[in-house]
């Protein structure tokens, strides 16, 4: 069978996306060194920051708080925002406009019970009136890329997330991210990239998919199925920071030739980075997120991932992984 083409590039309100791959928004893992990482194997057209609560971003610190800290490097980057109230919008995007946000996003997809409450993420989603309330603010407070992040829906009807879409797009939304599963689906059940196919025509704004990309193959299954204009990566990026590279080598023909993986030298470059941006008290706790997910990529990983839960200091977690890595042949 032919290869199909898919487009390099994705311009979205004049933010060019090239090549149209983006680290998704996780909380605890998509901060700047994270970002940097990702950024140095190469492949990334868009990075993500984890969601912000929006109430809190204008009094956040952006040189001391790990949610904010970030490297010129990491760009372009669409600060992704999660908030139920309409009041919340104008001090944040003035914060963000400071900060030089290349654009902002709205969660609409976190069913975590504190957001509920709030009436925020996926709430907002099943909540009309209110997320018009709130797209309106944002649309009349920024001339930035305004992008939303979603589910399918609460149940699988392909003429509700269709009206949803349109109703996004009428509200302003110039790209929508699709997580190709329920609202209440683990993230272990097959994502359905289909789905997103059988509404795609129907939609002008671009549309990115997301969920269960672990390989270059699984971009190209999820595009061809999907019909989306890119694609945007989560756990996978964890577990392999070379895999934008991949799928941007495989995929869209994109970067320079084949570069060798070293997983050692790139986890013990992550402990770095963290060095680098975070104050001391902020780095142990995301080495050992980071690594639940990074160890997967070793045979016998899970002696890793015991090793650095275990630690009680970074020195000591470097100490574990370079020992770790002495014995295992990566
Ligand atoms: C640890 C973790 C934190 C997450 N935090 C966020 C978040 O802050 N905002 C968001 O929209 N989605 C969040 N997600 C969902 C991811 O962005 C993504 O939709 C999901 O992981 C599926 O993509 P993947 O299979 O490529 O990981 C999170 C996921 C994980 C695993």
């Amino acid at each position: 069978m032919q290869k199909k083409f898919f487009n390099k590039k994705l311009v979205v309100r004049g933010l060019e996306i090239s090549p149209p791959i983006v680290l998704a928004p996780m909380v605890g893992l998509s901060h700047s060194a994270l970002r940097s990482l990702v950024q140095a194997e190469g492949g990334v057209g868009l990075f993500f920051t984890e969601m912000l609560a929006a109430k809190r971003l204008p009094h956040d610190n952006e040189f001391c708080s790990p949610l904010l800290i970030r490297d010129e490097s990491e760009s372009p980057l669409i600060y992704q925002i999660i908030t139920g109230n309409d009041a919340d919008i104008e001090p944040a995007i003035k914060k963000l406009h400071r900060l030089g946000a290349d654009g902002v996003d709205l969660n609409l997809g976190c069913p975590a019970p504190v957001q509920r409450r709030q009436g925020a993420g996926a709430m907002l989603g099943a909540n009309r009136q209110q997320l018009q309330k709130i797209l309106y603010k944002l649309r009349k407070s920024t001339e930035l890329p305004l992008s939303v992040k979603i589910r399918l829906g609460h149940s699988l009807d392909i003429g509700q997330l269709r009206s949803f879409c349109l109703f996004l797009e009428t509200e302003g939304v110039d790209m929508i991210t699709i997580h190709a599963r329920l609202h209440g689906e683990k993230f272990c059940r097959k994502p359905r990239w289909a789905v997103i196919g059988e509404i795609k025509d129907a939609v002008s704004v671009p549309i990115l998919a997301n969920g269960g990309i672990f390989s270059p193959a699984d971009a190209r299954q999820c595009l061809e199925l999907s019909h989306a204009d890119g694609v945007m990566i989560g756990r996978g990026a964890v577990e392999q920071p070379w895999l934008c590279a991949e799928i941007a080598r495989e995929i869209y023909g994109a970067g320079t030739g084949c570069k060798k993986i070293d997983k050692s030298a790139t986890y013990l470059q992550f402990i770095d980075l963290l060095e680098q941006r975070f104050a001391p008290e902020r780095r142990l706790g995301r080495l050992k997120q980071f690594t639940g997910y990074f160890a997967v990529s070793f045979q016998f990983g899970h002696h890793l991932a015991a090793a650095i839960q275990n630690s009680t200091s970074i020195e000591e977690a470097r100490r574990r992984a370079d020992d770790f890595f002495a014995g295992s042949r990566c």
